[in-house]
C-alpha cells in the first residue's frame, strides 16, 4: 500500500496523500450525523466514529484513513474533565496548574479506559482491510499539557509558561505522566489494528528552541522510543516548529509531518534525507479555485523531488468551510502530477 510504503521511503507508483481532519464538519454526510449527536457521543460510539472515519473515503481517493477521535480523550479518564463549549473550543473543568494539581491526575490503562477508541479501531480495520491503510494518533505530551494547563485555547500560553519557568520540576512530572500515556495508547491503538500512529504537537511552535530542547524534546523522544519496532511506522508532526527543525529530527520518528510555512525541500533537508516527510499544502490552499490548488501541490510535488518518502499533506488540518469538490480535485491532482512525474 502507497502510504505504508512512502513511511519506508520505499518507492511508490504516485504520491499517496490523505488530510489532517479529512472526517469532519466540511462533509454534509457529517454534519447530518453531528446534528443529532454531540461531537464526544460520536467519538463514544463505536458504530458512528467508524461510519464518519469512513465518510472521506467513500467520496475521495485517498490514501489512508484516520480513526476518528480526539486527542483530548484521554483526559477523562485521568480525571481531567473537560467539555467542548457551544463555541466549538475545549474546556477544562479544573486546569492543572500545581504540584497539588499534578497529584491528582492518574495514569490509565487505555485498553479499558479507552475501549471505544478501541472498538472503532476494530471496526474500521475490518471495513478497509487490505485496501487501506488505518492511522492511530495521540496528542503529544507538550500539546496536551498547554490544554490541562491553559484550561482551554490561548494567544500566549501564559499559564503553560509560567509552570514551565516557576516550577519546572512540576512542569516536567506532567509531561512524564502526559508521556506515559502516550505511549501506551499508541500501543494499543496498534494492537488494535493502526497500521501506522500519529503523534500531534500542534503547539509546539509558540517555544523557543530552547525550551523544546529541554521541556519537549526528551519526552517526545520517550514516547517513540517506546512506540517503534513495533509494526507502525510513527508520524511526529510538530506544528509552527520549521523554525528548529534540526531539534524536532532528534525525537527519532520514521516520518515527520511538516507545515506550511517552510519549502519542503529545505524541510527535508533539515531532518534528514533516511526520513519520510508528510506534508506540506497551505490548508486555506483549498480554498481557492482548482488553477490555484493546482498551481500549489506542483510546487509541493516538485520540492519532493520525486524521492521516495513523500506522503502528501497539508501543513495543519482541514477547516469547515471547505468546499468537498475542492478536496476531490486537490487529491485527485496530487495523483495525476506524481505519477506523471515518474513516466
Ligand atoms: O483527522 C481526522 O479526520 C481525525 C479526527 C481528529 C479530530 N481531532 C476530530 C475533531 C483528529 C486527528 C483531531 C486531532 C486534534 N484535536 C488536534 C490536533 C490536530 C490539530 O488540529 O492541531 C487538536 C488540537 C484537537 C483538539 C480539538 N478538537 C479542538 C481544538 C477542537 C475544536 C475546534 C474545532 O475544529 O471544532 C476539537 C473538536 C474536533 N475534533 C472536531 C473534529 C471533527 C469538530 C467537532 C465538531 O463536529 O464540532
Amino acid at each position: 500500500m502507497r502510504f505504508l510504503d512512502a513511511c519506508a521511503c520505499r518507492p511508490v507508483d504516485a504520491t499517496p496523500v490523505w488530510l489532517m481532519r479529512q472526517a469532519g464538519r466540511y462533509l454534509p454526510e457529517y454534519r447530518a450525523i453531528r446534528d443529532k449527536l454531540s461531537f464526544i457521543e460520536m467519538c463514544k460510539r463505536p458504530d458512528v466514529a467508524c461510519e464518519v472515519t469512513l465518510q472521506p473515503l467513500r467520496r475521495f481517493e485517498l490514501d489512508a484513513a484516520i480513526v476518528f477521535a480526539d486527542i483530548l480523550l484521554p483526559l477523562e479518564p485521568m480525571g481531567i474533565g473537560f467539555h467542548f463549549a457551544p463555541e466549538g473550543g475545549p474546556v477544562i473543568e479544573r486546569p492543572i496548574r500545581s504540584g497539588r494539581d499534578v497529584k491528582g491526575v492518574r495514569a490509565i490503562d487505555p485498553r479499558t479506559e479507552l475501549d471505544y477508541v478501541m472498538q472503532t479501531l476494530r471496526l474500521v480495520r475490518r471495513e478497509i482491510d487490505g485496501k487501506t491503510p488505518l492511522i492511530g494518533f495521540a496528542g503529544a505530551p507538550y500539546t496536551l499539557a498547554s490544554y490541562v494547563i491553559e484550561g482551554g485555547h490561548t494567544r500566549d500560553y501564559a499559564h503553560v509558561k509560567t509552570l514551565m519557568f516557576d516550577d519546572p520540576t512540576t512542569f516536567d512530572r506532567l509531561m512524564e505522566l502526559l508521556a506515559e500515556v502516550c505511549a501506551g495508547y499508541l500501543l494499543a491503538q496498534i494492537e488494535a489494528g493502526a497500521q501506522a500512529v500519529q503523534l500531534f504537537d500542534s503547539w509546539v511552535g509558540w517555544l523557543g528552541p530552547y525550551d523544546y530542547e529541554r521541556h519537549v524534546l526528551p519526552h517526545v523522544r520517550y514516547v517513540v522510543d517506546q512506540v517503534r519496532g513495533h509494526g507502525a511506522p510513527v508520524i511526529y508532526f510538530a506544528n509552527g516548529a520549521s523554525g528548529m527543525l534540526d531539534l524536532v529530527s532528534r525525537v527519532g520518528a520514521d516520518v515527520y509531518g511538516v507545515d506550511w510555512r517552510i519549502g519542503l525541500d529545505r524541510a527535508w533537508e533539515q531532518l534528514g534525507a533516511d526520513v519520510a516527510v508528510q506534508g506540506n499544502l497551505d490548508p486555506l490552499t483549498l480554498l481557492g479555485p482548482p488553477a490555484a490548488i493546482e498551481e500549489r501541490v506542483t510546487d509541493v510535488l516538485r520540492r519532493a523531488g520525486g524521492r521516495p518518502g513523500h506522503v502528501f499533506n497539508l501543513g495543519h488540518g482541514l477547516v469547515p468551510q471547505i468546499d468537498p469538490d475542492n478536496v476531490r480535485y486537490l487529491v485527485d491532482a496530487v495523483h495525476r502530477l506524481s505519477a506523471g512525474a515518474r513516466d
